[in-house]
């Protein structure tokens, strides 16, 4: 794949991760939820886009970003000119919390391994993390997205992009301005560690 540099031998594949994912029941959510939403988008992909846990329309239609949120998203991807069947779309939690509460500790570490094998298997170059839960999740701090975003964090192998979540932006245009700057910040990123096609 031109420009991916991480990418070597597959050492799981996604459809097994799902596989084992089952119908899950390791966390309360299952008693709530609709559909589990596993992620979406290429299993080769350069950038892996994780965001929170699944909303209400996620839920019913078990895919990630499908309301108002992946409206935004979508937009804000081509500033860093990508298409959303290019890159791959994951959450934290696969299950959605009820009213869209925060996710809880024993939540996320119940939810953990699986969005870890999910990394394992794509192998991205970059990881855009939307929001504070997926953030601290990636970057193992408590620090606070506003203190977060705006530059690249190297994380073993990985660069992480931390960002805002493409819902709360909707509701604050200073975040929305910020968030667009990011992903131009991204396309330049991806730009510049492209490997020629050669
Ligand atoms: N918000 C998220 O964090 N994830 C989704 O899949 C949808 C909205």
């Amino acid at each position: 794949i031109p420009g991916h540099e991480n990418q070597g031998p597959r050492e799981v594949e996604l459809r097994e991760v799902r596989a084992v994912l089952g119908e899950c029941r390791r966390c309360q959510l299952a008693q709530t939820r609709t559909k589990i939403v596993f992620g979406t988008g290429d299993e080769n992909a350069r950038v892996l886009f994780i965001g929170e846990a699944p909303g209400k329309n996620e839920d019913l239609q078990g895919e990630p970003f499908v309301g108002a949120a992946g409206k935004n998203l979508d937009g804000i991807l081509s500033l860093a000119g990508l298409r959303r069947e290019e890159v791959y779309i994951a959450n934290v939690l696969k299950c959605r919390p009820p009213g869209n509460r925060d996710p809880r500790p024993e939540e996320v570490l119940a939810c953990a391994p699986f969005l870890r094998e999910q990394i394992r298997s794509i192998w991205p170059d970059v990881i855009v993390t939307m929001g504070n839960p997926a953030t601290h999740f990636i970057l193992k701090t408590e620090i606070g997205i506003t203190r977060l975003r705006g530059r690249f964090h190297q994380m073993g192998r990985f660069a992480v992009m931390p960002t805002f979540h493409p819902a709360a932006a909707l509701r604050n245009p200073a975040w929305q301005d910020l968030i667009e700057a990011d992903f131009n910040m991204l396309g330049d990123y991806l730009r510049r560690h492209a490997a020629p096609t050669a």
